[in-house]
């Protein structure tokens, strides 16, 4: 049984743009690349993460980027806040909606936030608190739930264990992270199912990276599960700083092609989102990675 609407996340502009090497791209770009998805139709955009600039380099402009942002009615502009600090700056820009991201696999927590898996639970729940004060929604990942680049497999347990601490805190969904790419449709049936005994499964968002070619093919495996939230990056921008060989996201105009093949709606204009991916794409000299997209810009 499909969903009848899927609610589409952007998470181009962060998890797209934050892994490119070289250059720091402009804000100017950044922003608008936010506009157009906005324009498009796109409901919900992460447009910037909160993280230290040491870390990241190309989310340094977070604050310049949240602030610039022309919003349109109806949208979520969110941000990544691994900490307070990634919080209270985030507030002082106005933003609605953050996210906080952890593992299930300790080796990915160190090297990504520099904290085991327990640790950063501990830092979530002071970040919750000041969130709530203020009326912030908070989106809660996990990061390598179909496997970790350190420590390969990934039991399907642990991922429900840290999805359920996170909505247990106060996250209002939860995003199913395949960060390394390396999940197949039976496998992310399996790790939906164990993690929706904990978590009612319309609070779970799929987001899968598409380095083995598998993200369409799951997502319509999660979806026949019950998942009606996808994350997905235009162009197929992106990668993960901390996962070696992690390719983008899937492509958001792959997704939207297929979804509106299964008469699923969204909301979403695919002629403006591939214009979109094509204006992202060459305008950071980046092969567009959405097959729809080259399809349709070939003709
Ligand atoms: P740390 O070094 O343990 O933190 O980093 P610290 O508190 O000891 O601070 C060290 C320095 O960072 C200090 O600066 C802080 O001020 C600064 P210094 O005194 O050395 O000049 N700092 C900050 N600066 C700006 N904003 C902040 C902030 N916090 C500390 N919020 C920390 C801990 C989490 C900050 C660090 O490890 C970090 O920034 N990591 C970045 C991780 C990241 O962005 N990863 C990519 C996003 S996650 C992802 O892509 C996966 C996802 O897509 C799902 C999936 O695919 O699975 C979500
Ligand atoms: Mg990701």
């Amino acid at each position: 049984q499909l969903p009848q609407f899927v609610r589409m996340v952007e998470v181009g502009p962060r998890d797209g743009l934050q892994n490119e090497a070289g250059d720091v791209i402009s804000t100017e770009i950044k922003l608008e690349l936010i506009h157009r998805l906005a324009d498009a139709g796109v409901p919900y955009i992460e447009a910037a993460s909160f993280v230290s600039p040491k870390w990241v380099p190309q989310m340094g402009d977070a604050q310049a980027v949240m602030t610039g942002i022309q919003r349109k009615a109806g949208v979520t502009y969110a941000a990544l806040t691994p900490n307070l600090k990634g919080l209270e700056s985030a507030i002082a820009c106005g933003v609605e909606e953050v996210a906080v991201f952890g593992a299930a696999s300790e080796a990915f927590s160190q090297k990504n936030i520099n904290c085991s898996i327990a640790e950063s639970l501990e830092r979530f729940a002071p970040v919750m608190e000041l969130a709530k004060a203020h009326n912030i929604r908070v989106r809660g990942y996990v990061s390598c739930t179909l496997g970790c680049p350190y420590e390969g497999e990934v039991a399907p347990e642990k991922v429900a264990e840290v999805a359920k601490a996170l909505y247990d805190m106060g996250c209002y969904e939860i995003s199913l992270g395949d960060t390394v790419g390396v999940g197949t449709p039976l496998k992310a049936k399996a790790m939906v199912r164990a993690v929706s005994r904990h978590v009612p499964v319309d609070r779970l968002a799929a987001h899968f990276h598409d380095t083995y070619g598998q993200a369409l093919a799951n997502i319509y495996a999660v979806l026949e599960e019950g998942i009606s939230v996808v994350d997905s990056s235009v162009g197929g921008l992106g990668g993960c700083p901390y996962a070696k060989g992690a390719a983008g996201n899937v492509a958001s105009e792959d997704v939207l092609y297929m979804l509106q093949g299964l008469g699923i709606e969204t909301g979403i204009d695919l002629d403006k989102l591939i214009a979109t991916g094509q204006f992202i794409t060459s305008s950071i000299n980046r092969p567009n990675r959405s097959k729809v997209g080259l399809a349709r810009c070939a003709d």
